[in-house]
Formats: structure tokens, C-alpha cells, sequence
């Protein structure tokens, strides 16, 4: 189970983000674990995930900004969880061809025809997403993930991303509009 808590605001500056999503993160912390906020600690690997504490027990959490939305992911910490939100935007061929292969485009392409916007920053996302549930962030290499998008909605696509370097499957799942992105990812570290 995780608990997804966010919120809109507007014009955010980065310290503003940064506060705001930390207090989200414990709020959805002190959800799961029936607690207040103010019991929850929040702390950093060195790799900059963040993690939280409730007395002796830790949790997984996982926070993400933009100027006008911020949101923060919590759960058990046997799931790792990441989460990223995006405006649809666009991304030069170069950029593009860094963090996505060509059958993954093929796919996007099928899936979103008339929205390049939408399906390359959807990609994206849940890349990142997945990035940030690992806990290297970009400094593992997006190529060496595979999405494989499963169902397709509206305004949902599920799935799992594959990471080839570390032999590891995780679910994605992202609810989108034209203007908007929030993309989670997760996976068991007990299976
Ligand atoms: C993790 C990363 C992809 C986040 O992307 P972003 O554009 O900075 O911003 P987002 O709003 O999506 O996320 C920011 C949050 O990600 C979280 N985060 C940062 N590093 C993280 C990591 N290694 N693993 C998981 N989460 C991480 C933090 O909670 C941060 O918010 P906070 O500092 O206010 O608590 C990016 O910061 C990254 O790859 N960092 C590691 C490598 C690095 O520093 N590279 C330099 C640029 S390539």
C-alpha cells in the first residue's frame, strides 16, 4: 500500500518546494504509519533519497516538485517508491535519443500519435520515477531502462520498467492530462 498526497500551489521558488515537499511527505507518512506529522523524521541517503522515521520503523518516501504542483509518495519500506511530476514538454532529438530506445518510441508512437509532448514526457516521467525508486537518480543511465506499457486509458497508462543493469522489474503507473504528468514507480525488495 502507498499513500500519494499533493497539492497546488502557485508559483512555488525552490526553497518553497523544497519545504513543501518535505511537509507533504511527512503527511503521507504520518497517514500510513496513524501517526502526526510532527513524529515523523525525515533523512537523506548520500545519494540524496529520501527517506523517513516513525520511532524505530523507516519508511520509504519519495517527493517531487514543479513551480505550481508538489506531491510526496509513502510506504513500507520493503516497497521502494518514486515519484515524478511534468508538464508535457519537448525534448530535442538529442535529449530523446539519451533516455529512450527506438523500440520504446515505435510503442509511444502507436500509443500517443497526435501527442509527442504527452508520450515523450510521459516516458520520461516514469523513468524518472522508477530512477528515484532505485535511488541513483540520473546517474544511472535511462537507456538502461525498458518500459513495457501494459494498459492504456484516457488518462492512465500502467505498466513496468525493466532495468537491465540490475536484473529488476518494477510497476509504473501514470494518470496524465494535456497539461500535467504524475508518474510512481515502484518495486518489492522482498521478492
Ligand atoms: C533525482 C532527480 C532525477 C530529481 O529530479 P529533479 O528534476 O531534481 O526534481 P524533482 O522535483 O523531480 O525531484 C526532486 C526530489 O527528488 C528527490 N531526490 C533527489 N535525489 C534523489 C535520489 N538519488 N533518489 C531518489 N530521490 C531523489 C529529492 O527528494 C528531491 O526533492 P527535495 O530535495 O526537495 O527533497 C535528479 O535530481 C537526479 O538525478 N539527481 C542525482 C544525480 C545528480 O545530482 N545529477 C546532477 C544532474 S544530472
Amino acid at each position: 500500500m502507498y499513500i500519494l498526497k499533493s497539492s497546488t500551489i502557485n508559483n512555488l521558488d525552490k526553497p518553497q518546494q523544497h519545504t513543501a515537499g518535505q511537509g507533504l511527505a511527512k503527511l503521507a507518512c504520518a497517514t500510513l504509519a496513524q501517526t502526526k506529522p510532527s513524529e515523523v523524521q525525515l533523512f537523506y541517503t548520500t545519494t540524496g533519497q529520501p527517506h523517513a522515521k516513525v520511532k524505530d520503523r523507516t519508511y520509504s518516501i519519495s517527493i517531487a516538485h514543479t513551480k505550481n504542483l508538489v506531491a510526496a509518495l509513502a510506504a513500507t519500506y520493503s516497497k521502494r517508491i518514486g515519484l515524478d511530476v511534468e508538464y508535457p514538454r519537448s525534448f530535442s532529438n538529442k535529449i530523446l535519443a539519451a533516455f529512450l530506445n527506438q523500440p520504446e518510441i515505435k510503442i509511444l508512437r502507436e500509443l500517443f500519435p497526435k501527442n509527442k509532448k504527452l508520450r515523450e514526457t510521459l516516458a520520461w516521467s516514469c523513468k524518472e520515477a522508477y530512477l528515484k525508486a532505485a535511488g541513483l537518480g540520473l546517474r544511472q543511465h535511462p537507456l538502461s531502462l525498458n518500459i513495457q506499457i501494459k494498459n492504456k486509458t484516457k488518462s492512465k497508462i500502467t505498466g513496468k520498467i525493466l532495468d537491465t543493469k540490475k536484473g529488476r522489474e518494477a510497476f509504473i503507473q501514470a494518470k496524465f492530462t494535456s497539461k500535467q504528468i504524475i508518474a510512481i514507480s515502484y518495486y518489492d525488495t522482498t521478492k
